[in-house]
């Protein structure tokens, strides 16, 4: 992408916005952009926590509420190069340092992924707890063939991620925002099914495991008084 591509700026009679022209070369870029109300009711607030002339520090939060807005509006959550010149017009940054922080973070999507974003956590914790029957599971019940596919029906991306920071509950996969912990093959294809069915499980631990606290019975503290 190029920075001098970047033209954001304010609309008359509405919000900022920002357009380009078809681009023939990801025709996936969509040529317009502008924040829908829920977004702009986020924005005010995130940006209130900056002094003036600091807003930039905004970036990252901005670009998250533009990567949920078109989850919301598409199915898809990933940023596109307008909503990237949107939210530097917002902040008063160049373009090019706001493609500079979407493309650093893996966390931003800059190409549309499936709807739901199956992110398998592959580091040392989880991958000697199992992670591979977790990658496995999303494949066969997600009909994917391996990282950075999509799957034919739309519905599953599929990412391998360093460590989420949950290796307490190894192994781990994040599905979008969510967290699912302690897996095998058969739960994690249990919980891709009900994904399909348009369910959403509840996310954590899904062998009940309450919080990060050791799995079993509890085995400490059993005499405290009061109890
Ligand atoms: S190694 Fe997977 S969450 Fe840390």
């Amino acid at each position: 992408m190029s920075g001098a591509e970047g033209q954001g700026g304010p609309e008359i009679g509405g919000g900022w916005g920002a357009s380009h022209a078809a681009d023939s070369e990801h025709p996936e870029q969509p040529a317009h952009f502008h924040f829908d109300a829920e977004s702009e009711v986020q924005i005010e607030k995130i940006i209130r926590r900056y002094p003036p002339g600091k807003q930039a520090s905004a970036v990252i939060p901005l670009l998250y509420i533009a990567q949920r807005q078109m989850k919301r509006q598409t199915g898809s959550a990933w940023v596109p190069r307008v909503a990237m010149d949107v939210v530097a017009a917002r902040l008063g940054m160049a373009p090019i340092r706001v493609y500079e922080v979407a493309t650093f973070y893996f966390m931003f999507n800059t190409r549309p992924i499936g709807k739901h974003h199956l992110q398998v956590c592959g580091t040392t914790p989880c991958w000697l707890r199992g992670s591979d029957e977790v990658l496995r599971a999303c494949k066969d019940a997600g009909g994917l063939k391996g990282y950075g596919d999509t799957s034919a029906d739309g519905l599953f991306t599929l990412t391998e991620v360093e460590c989420l920071g949950g290796c307490v509950n190894a192994p781990v996969l994040q599905v979008d925002d969510d967290y699912y912990e302690d897996l095998d093959y058969e739960s994690t294809v249990r919980l891709i099914e009900a994904l399909k069915r348009g369910e959403r499980p509840r996310p954590g631990s899904v062998i009940g495991r309450q919080a990060s606290a050791p799995a079993g019975e509890r085995t400490t503290l059993l005499d405290v008084p009061g109890e």
